[in-house]
Parts: C-alpha cells; sequence; structure tokens
C-alpha cells in the first residue's frame, strides 16, 4: 500500500504545476488616457487644443488653431496662457509615459517600452487600448496575460542599432523596429522601438528577419493577421516545406477576396 502522505504529496505537487499560472498570471486592466480638455470658457487668453497646437481665446472662443512648430513643437498650457515649448506637457510625454499606439495588426500586443503596460488593437491602423498590470505585475509574451515579478522581471529594450528589426522577447511572436528618435536632445541618439505581432504559428525568423509560417502539411493555411491573405504550404524534393503568402485577388468591383479556411481558397 501506498502511504496516504506520498500520494497527498504527489497531488499537492500535481495542483501547484497546475496553479502557476493561477497563481503568478492575470488580466490588466483597462487605462483611459485622459486628452488635453482646455476650454477658451474658462476666461483664458490662449489654450492648448492638443500636445502641439494651440488657439487663441476672443470672447470665451477658440478663434481658429495654430501649429506650434518645429523649433518649439509642444503646448503647454499655463493658467492663462498657453506656450510653445521644446520639452512636451507631462500629459503629452510620451516617451515618459504609457500612450496608445496605432496597431501594426490585431490582437494583443506588449508596449515596447513599458514592461508593466500592452496593448489590445481591434483593428490595424487605428488607437490601441491601452492596459496596465497591477502593481508588481509585467507582460507575459508567451500567455499574454501579467505575470508577478516575482518569476519574471522586466525586458530591457532589445534595440541596439538604428533601423535594425529584432525578436521582442522570449516568444517569437513579437518583433520590433529601431528607429532613432527625431526630437532626441541626446548626443547618443535614442532608438524608439516599434512593436508588430507575427502571425499565429509564424514566428520571427531573426537570420531571415521574418515571420515564417510553419507548415505541418500541404495545404492553403489561414493568417491570423490578415484576413485577405493566406500561406502556401507544399513539398520540397528533400521533404522539407516551403511556405509562401499569398495574397487573395480582387474580384471585378475591385473588393479583395477573403480567404476561407474551412474550403481553404480565397471566396469574393
Ligand atoms: C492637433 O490639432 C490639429 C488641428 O486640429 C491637428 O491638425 C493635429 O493633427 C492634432 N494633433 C494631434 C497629435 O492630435
Ligand atoms: C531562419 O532563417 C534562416 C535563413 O533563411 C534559415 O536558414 C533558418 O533555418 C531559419 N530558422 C528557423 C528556425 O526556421
Ligand atoms: C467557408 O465556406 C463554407 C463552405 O462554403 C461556408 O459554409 C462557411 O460559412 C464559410 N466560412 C466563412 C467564415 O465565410
Amino acid at each position: 500500500m501506498i502511504p496516504i502522505s506520498l500520494v497527498s504529496l504527489t497531488v499537492v505537487v500535481l495542483l501547484q504545476s497546475i496553479n502557476v499560472q493561477a497563481l503568478y498570471d492575470v488580466p490588466g486592466t483597462r487605462v483611459i488616457i485622459s486628452l488635453m480638455v482646455n476650454s477658451c470658457e474658462d476666461g483664458k487668453r490662449s489654450i492648448c487644443s492638443n500636445c502641439t497646437t494651440f488657439s487663441l481665446c476672443l470672447g470665451g472662443k477658440s478663434i481658429g488653431e495654430i501649429p506650434c512648430g518645429s523649433a518649439t513643437p509642444h503646448c503647454v498650457q499655463g493658467d492663462v496662457e498657453a506656450t510653445c515649448s521644446n520639452h512636451p506637457a507631462s500629459e503629452c510625454d510620451v516617451v515618459e509615459r504609457p500612450w496608445s499606439i496605432t496597431c501594426p495588426s490585431v490582437g494583443v500586443l506588449p508596449d515596447p517600452v513599458h514592461c508593466d503596460h500592452y496593448h489590445n488593437c481591434l483593428e490595424r491602423d487605428s488607437p490601441s487600448e491601452l492596459f496596465q498590470c497591477p502593481p508588481g505585475y509585467v507582460f507575459n509574451t508567451v500567455t499574454q496575460t501579467c505575470r508577478s515579478r516575482s518569476v519574471q522581471k522586466c525586458a530591457e529594450s532589445p534595440c541596439r542599432a538604428a533601423n535594425t528589426v529584432v525578436p521582442f522577447g522570449p516568444s517569437h511572436m513579437y518583433y520590433v523596429l529601431c528607429v532613432p528618435r527625431k526630437e532626441s536632445e541626446t548626443v547618443e541618439q535614442q532608438l524608439e522601438p516599434y512593436i508588430f505581432r507575427c502571425p499565429e504559428r509564424a514566428p520571427f525568423n531573426e537570420t531571415s528577419q521574418a515571420c515564417e509560417y510553419r507548415c505541418v502539411t500541404q495545404g492553403n493555411f489561414a493568417d491570423s493577421l490578415d484576413l485577405n491573405s493566406y500561406f502556401q504550404c507544399y513539398r520540397k524534393d528533400d521533404g522539407g516545406f516551403v511556405a509562401l503568402k499569398k495574397g487573395c485577388q480582387k474580384d471585378g468591383d475591385g473588393m479583395v477576396a477573403k480567404f476561407n479556411a474551412t474550403v481553404g481558397e480565397c471566396i469574393p
């Protein structure tokens, strides 16, 4: 007979390994980015209408918007007047604080600078929904949720050289394009990482600098990030697979067909 204590110990160990995610992972909460709301009705002579544009006020009304210009591009609101400055107002400082990104694709993306934030993208080229992890948690690129700092550290920016494409995080699902910051005042040019996501089953390959679809059998397979394209998998002479990314054709009305995974074809 196996002693009861040994059985319960095994059960506890099993439960612990099952519960690791439940213990250390938690979803973040949505951060609503408050935009600059200034009004001429508050008796101001001028207001910042947004982070880079100001308006003169006359009789409690705005009389046209004027961009701050390249020398002093940032609008900073004072008690009575708005001024153009070469330093952004704190609520506009996108380097210091996390901000919505322009979505490169649909899906969840890490914030490449602030490891305790992440983005949810519902539509390509539209602003992301920003999420913040609870205190002491950072975004995990594998599980796509927040994980306790007791088991995961905040990743450093992988950018080392300008205009390079490098993987972001260990999952190979994400990569960044490292672009020199335009307004950098330091001699050593800072690099800004722009985050991108690979389609499902297509991890980022550092050598070829591309997301490469992993074929497991021959046929046509959906591109999870693009309804209008698919991956065609076929065997080479040596038995290995080739994956080609194919776009669906336009029909007579200029509408691009959508890939249907059930039939394995583009359907208008
Ligand atoms: C600020 O407002 C101006 C004028 O409405 C607009 O052209 C510009 O795109 C805005 N900038 C941002 C960052 O929203
Ligand atoms: C990455 O790409 C290189 C060059 O195209 C290729 O030789 C290598 O096998 C690829 N690695 C993986 C893991 O697919
Ligand atoms: C894919 O094609 C099948 C067969 O024509 C159809 O039943 C199904 O609704 C299609 N799926 C989508 C998502 O359009």
